[in-house]
């Protein structure tokens, strides 16, 4: 009884959370940012959303009434209230709010001339963790999930000149939330990523995607979903450099299906290839660039466009250089995928959540291919359907987002999850919503380790059967043995056929401090324990990839050792800005001979 009312439970949810239909290619569109300096306030106790009696109250901040005088009652006034740079996280915009988890309002103002035959989306890259968006005085919707875009039908409730968006963003964390209420990043609250306006046909391409087929590079596959259920539409997509212009014609969901012949040279890091791809319908024109090749297993090899592959990797958070946010620009993610190149990385594993679309599109750029994850990170509340369908919507709105770029190679549905039948039901579930939404990319996620009686090493997992790839998370010298020259020694045993990805390895190190191998958070100790791992882990034949834990510093509250720590975790191979550790050096000369 108790799974059938989870099944019906999780279907009901699902309906919530279905992950989003916004639109895609959105930087491509005819659209304006909303970007600037928004009013905000502060609002701990829910005052403009709730009355005192716990209800949703009617008169709330989203009524944004001009305050001027003193001859009405009104405790709120934006136009008085100081401003933050949107999109921007508060926490150090505004040091009052550096830890604050919580309800914080945002006001901004804008012009606009409506157009007849027009349709207007109102585009949010992300806001963390929930958000109430209104626009003059009327509620759009409500989102969760703080990293996967959204966006809103506004074109009835614009008005000619000026018009007053407010968003309600809450960044509390939840134990039933994805990710759950502890993890170790920082909380960075608000609209962390771009705010846009797109001005769009009445009947417009709300959805285009082209991919090369599961193993076949002659074969591109893709779709166009118009914005409404209309059959008999006709839809173009074109690659003007393989003289390709192809057409199909909506069925009854208003969606054209594409099944394209194709001699494209493949995407690859050492020739990272994109084509300029027009989608077309009536007179609207949307373009993208975009890169076309094989990913597969075969046995225990990872082989991309046929040829087998070593992911010389790294991890990543989204955390711009000095770690004052977010990444938000193009230049911000720009500046972290050349200190990935300057490693001689060609793989990020993008940790442990959607990250900017910038970001795997820089690395689509530079050749470095992405493993893209959803936050299903550490204790999660697996018996909660809610939980369930909120860890599927950002799972198929990071795939909806990300599909068409050659560089994504692996979804990974989960990190250090610990054994339970619970567990094992939602990440089943999880690996089938990936397989239904995108079935040419690569699934796994981070595992555990065992330790066999006789002190070999090992990987158990019960849906090991399920993923592509074993990955697996192991911190010799760090975490445990910490005696480094027994790690060279240790044995591993890969109990499945296939491709192993060390998905974290490493330790911590303050940059600059320095002393021997045996003293923790010295650069010297850092690149003793990558050396002692690099042998170790050599010895895997199954050895398809490395990502260190982690490529540069980043902020975290569970890291409070004073002067060495100070809220980051220092397991970067640099520190928050860029400056490079012992280790760093380390890994980019193994890299260096793996490129050979
Ligand atoms: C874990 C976890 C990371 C964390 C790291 C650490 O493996 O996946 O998110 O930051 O270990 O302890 O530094």
């Amino acid at each position: 009884m108790k799974v059938a009312f989870f099944l019906f439970a999780t279907a009901v949810a699902a309906v919530a959370n279905a992950g989003g239909d916004f639109l895609t290619a959105v930087h491509s569109r005819s659209m304006r940012s909303l970007e600037g300096k928004w009013s905000y306030i502060v609002d701990p106790q829910e005052t403009g959303f709730l009355d005192y009696r716990h209800n949703e109250t009617t008169g709330g901040y989203f009524i944004d009434i001009p305050v001027n005088g003193y001859k009405r009652l009104i405790e709120h006034d934006f136009d008085r209230s100081a401003k933050m740079q949107i999109p921007g996280a508060w926490n150090c915009q505004d040091l009052r709010t550096f830890y604050y988890e919580g309800v914080m309002w945002f006001r901004t103002k804008f012009n606009y001339q409506k157009c007849k035959g027009r349709r207007t989306r109102l585009y949010f890259g992300a806001v963390n963790y929930e958000s109430y968006v209104y626009l003059n005085g009327k509620k759009l919707g409500r989102h969760v999930g703080g990293f996967t875009p959204f966006d809103y039908d506004v074109t009835d409730v614009l008005v000619d000149g000026e018009n007053s968006l407010v968003v309600k963003a809450d960044n509390r964390r939840q134990i039933s939330a994805v990710p759950t209420d502890i993890f170790d990043w920082w909380n960075w609250g608000g609209i962390t990523r771009e705010v846009l306006l797109v001005d769009l046909p009445d009947l417009h391409m709300r959805d285009v995607y082209l991919q090369a087929a599961k193993g076949n590079l002659k074969r591109l596959r893709g779709e166009i979903s118009l914005s409404t259920a209309v059959a008999g539409e006709k839809t173009t997509i074109e690659i003007p450099e393989l003289g390709i212009k192809a057409e199909s014609v909506t069925d009854k969901t208003g969606t054209a299906r594409f099944d394209i012949g194709a001699e494209p040279q493949p995407w690859s890091p050492e020739n990272p290839k994109l084509y300029k791809v027009v989608f077309s319908h009536g007179d609207e024109r949307v373009t993208d660039e975009i890169g076309f090749r094989t990913i597969e297993v075969v046995g225990d090899e990872i082989r991309l466009n046929g040829k087998k592959i070593f992911l010389r990797g790294a991890c990543l958070h989204d955390e711009a250089e000095g770690a004052k946010g977010r990444v938000a620009t193009r230049a911000e993610a720009e500046t972290l995928i050349a200190r990935a190149k300057k490693m001689n990385c060609n793989f990020l594993r993008l940790a442990h959540y959607p990250h900017h679309e910038y970001t795997v599109r820089a690395a689509e750029k530079a050749g470095i291919m992405v493993w893209g994850e959803i936050p299903a990170y550490w204790t999660i509340s697996w018996d909660n359907p809610e939980t369930l369908a909120n860890a599927k919507a950002q799972l198929n709105a990071l795939i909806r987002r990300d599909r068409s770029r050659a560089n994504v190679i692996i979804w990974s549905v989960a990190n250090e999850t610990p054994h339970s039948d619970a567990r094992d039901r939602f990440l089943t579930e999880l690996v089938a919503t990936a397989r239904r939404a995108d079935n040419t990319r690569l699934v796994s996620f981070a595992m555990e380790t065992v330790l066999l009686e006789d002190g070999t090493r090992s990987l158990k997992d019960n849906l090991a059967s399920l993923v592509d790839v074993a990955s697996f998370n192991c911190y010799m010298g760090w975490y445990g043995f910490r005696e480094l020259d027994a790690i060279p020694k240790i044995k591993w045993a890969i109990p499945w056929k296939k491709p192993v990805i060390v998905s974290e390895f490493g330790g911590g190190a303050l940059a600059g401090l320095h002393g021997d191998e045996y003293d923790y958070f010295s650069e010297e100790r850092q690149a003793a324990i990558y050396r002692a791992n690099l042998k170790m882990y050599g010895k895997i034949k199954e050895l398809s990839g490395l990502a260190p834990w982690i490529l540069s510093d980043f902020r975290s509250p569970r890291r409070n050792r004073a002067q060495v720590q100070d809220g980051f975790n220092r397991k970067g191979l640099t520190d928050e800005n860029g400056r490079e550790k012992l280790a760093f050096q380390v890994m980019k000369s193994f890299y260096a001979e793996k490129a050979k």
